[in-house]
């Protein structure tokens, strides 16, 4: 078996599956291979944004098998975003037999044990039918499609630059805790001048006031203090990180640390040792430095991972691959 992942970018796999939602319900769904969507011009995903979408990976076990991780939380949080843009919900089971499925159909995609690469699993809604006016989309496809990938950052053990943003991707009472398009749409633009200012992303500061910590573009962001407590913003405009969730319960339940969702004010970062950036894709990437109106703060474990960072790392990978034992029911194994 070998790794067919070309970094963070889409390889096309055999198979992706697609479901109809039509006349008040979801067809039965299949598996096929094109992997390209013939839809109308007027789709209320293509004007009014209406979409969302989700992110999780399969990891392949020592064993050869497959561990899903924390699919049903998945699951959960794409109803939330489907709820807050007016799409029909797909039912919980629908989306974990869905991802189920294709994983399986998909097998020989996820790459081996011990490479760092996963399977990047990406479900997706999309208001689709004949429409102009603004209101939601009678009709609606679910889709599921696969690639195998390597980290998203440079890391994933490589402390990154950060620089903050004066732009916000989402607004006090907007969208920013659900996943859906339009709110990486907005981070585009800042996300692209970090990148060539050299920065591997943008920190996005609370859209009401702009000096606390939000979150990273495409990721939460956690710190460990000096007293070593796991510390992550608390805020209703962030997305609900399921990698920050299980980052938590590891700090709380495993490493015995005090773990506090509260305010991270961006030019009070003195008391923070090791700063990260966490989510699927990101898995647990050290943040360096952050730079903020022409200043840059040092976080004091800059040259390499920190302590606490790399046991969290550690842990949450050793979980998701199978080594850990499975502490809280987050895993589901497949076998090919
Ligand atoms: N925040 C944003 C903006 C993201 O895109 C992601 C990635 O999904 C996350 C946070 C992390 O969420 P999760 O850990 O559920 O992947
Ligand atoms: C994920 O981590 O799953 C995401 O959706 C982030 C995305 C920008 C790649």
């Amino acid at each position: 078996m070998e790794n067919k992942a070309k970094g963070f970018t889409y390889v096309k796999t055999p198979f992706n599956y697609i479901s109809y939602y039509k006349d008040g319900k979801w067809d039965e769904g299949v598996l096929r291979e094109e992997d390209t969507l013939t839809i109308s011009a007027t789709s209320t995903s293509l004007h009014y944004g209406q979409q969302a979408f989700e992110g999780l990976k399969a990891y392949r076990r020592k064993d050869g098998n497959i561990n899903l991780f924390r699919v049903l939380d998945n699951a959960k949080r794409f109803q939330d975003s489907c709820e807050r843009l007016m799409m029909p919900k797909v039912a919980l089971d629908v989306f974990v037999e869905a991802v189920k499925k294709t994983v399986l159909a998909n097998h020989e995609f996820v790459p081996p044990y011990g490479t760092n690469a996963t399977l990047y699993v990406r479900p997706f809604i999309i208001g689709v039918g004949n429409n102009l006016g603004l209101r939601p989309a009678k009709e609606y496809i679910f889709s599921v499609i696969v690639s195998p990938v390597e980290s998203y950052f440079d890391g994933p053990l490589k402390p990154v630059d950060m620089i903050t943003s004066d732009i916000d991707r989402a607004a006090p009472h907007g969208t920013g805790h659900v996943k859906v398009g339009g709110n990486y749409a907005a981070s585009l633009y800042p996300q692209v001048l970090a990148r060539e200012k050299g920065f591997a992303d943008t920190i996005f500061l609370d859209p009401r006031t702009h000096t606390k910590i939000e979150e990273v573009g495409a990721a939460n962001f956690f710190a460990i203090t000096n007293q070593k407590a796991y510390i992550t913003p608390k805020s209703p405009s962030i997305l609900n990180s399921i990698t920050n969730r299980t980052l938590r319960y590891i700090a709380r339940h495993m490493l015995i640390l005090d773990v506090e969702e509260t305010d991270i004010f961006i030019d009070k970062l003195d008391h923070i040792a090791e700063a990260g950036a966490c989510g699927t894709a990101a898995l647990v990437t050290p943040i360096a430095t952050i730079t903020h109106n022409d200043h840059v703060h040092q976080f004091k474990c800059h040259k390499e991972m920190g302590p606490i960072t790399k046991q969290l790392y550690d842990t949450i990978v050793g979980i998701q691959v199978g080594d850990i034992p499975d502490p809280s029911n987050w895993i589901t194994i497949l076998k090919p």
